[in-house]
């Protein structure tokens, strides 16, 4: 595997590449991110992967600096994947100059749900994004589910921006108890990790709940929202949206039976988790 961190090597390496796979991270990879190499894999030829902690995308009390950075261990990983190329630029090779041009997310998706809570987070990521696709050109990019509002907001901006990379939708990973993959469950202490899969759990008894016909959306989020602070969580939010464009079903909708998902995010202990759950 070739660890290259400048933009133009990184050109000089992939010209001439109409197939390329891409998978861009944030490192600290776990099983989850290395589903999304062997996806990427069936989908293009060669893989690229990428890992680049995107300060943009981090509010001023956020994680930046704290946020796991494991680059050998990340690097074995790949190496055992096949992957052709990491890209790991430093933040001087991708942002040699501030970043004055920025991508401007719709408001309907980009003020909702992640974007209430992480003010500015999806204006960083799908800058970073843009600017990673043009850096890597790729045919196809892999993102998981677990990050649902980015996967949509990500796949919007390429069709929009008529970008000529199709993106792909991963599966999210869960550990055997339920908890979905994150590099942030490394923050949990002992107990929270034991508490954590209560946030899945909560999901699926809310789209139990929608599945045999309870369609007060209002009383199931704001029960499931009751019966995780009871338990010590702080949530910011348990929704449940449309498929489609993460907006709340109206009464129509639901007479429809629009596909649904419900989404949440809530802090336990200092941690911040999302997980969702398509119904
Ligand atoms: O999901 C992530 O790890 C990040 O948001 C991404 C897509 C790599 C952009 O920094």
């Amino acid at each position: 595997m070739k660890i290259i961190s400048s933009v133009e090597e990184l050109r000089d390496q992939l010209s001439g590449q109409l197939r390329t796979a891409f998978v861009p991270t944030m490192g600290n990879l776990h099983e989850g991110h290395l589903s999304l190499m062997r996806l990427a894999r069936k989908h293009g030829d060669p893989v690229v992967a990428s890992i680049f902690v995107n300060r943009l995308q981090f509010g001023p009390n956020e994680d930046f600096d704290k946020y796991p950075r494991t680059f050998q261990a990340d690097v074995d990983k790949l190496e055992k994947e096949g992957v052709y190329v990491l890209f790991a630029p430093t933040e001087k090779d991708l942002y040699p100059e501030p970043q004055e041009f920025r991508v401007s997310p719709p408001q309907d998706l980009g003020n909702t749900l992640e974007g209430e809570f992480r003010p500015g987070f999806f204006t960083g990521v799908t800058t970073i994004v843009l600017k990673l696709f043009s850096c890597v050109q790729p045919k196809v990019a892999v993102f998981g589910k677990k990050d649902y509002q980015q996967l949509m907001m990500v796949r919007n901006m390429s069709r929009q921006f008529a970008l000529p990379t199709q993106i792909i939708a991963a599966e999210t990973w869960r550990a055997d108890d339920g908890l979905a993959l994150s590099s942030r469950n490394m923050y949990l202490s002992e107990a929270e990790r034991a508490e954590a899969p209560a946030l899945y759990q909560s999901l699926n008894a809310v789209a139990n709940e929608v599945r045999s016909g309870h369609l007060d959306i209002f009383q199931l989020e704001h029960k499931a929202m009751e019966d995780l602070a009871r338990r010590g969580w702080k949530p910011d939010y348990i929704s449940i949206r449309k498929q489609n464009d993460l907006q709340p079903p109206t009464a129509g909708d639901l007479a429809q039976g629009a596909p649904l998902v419900v989404l949440a995010a809530a802090k336990l202990g200092t941690t911040r988790l999302i997980d969702n759950l398509e119904i």
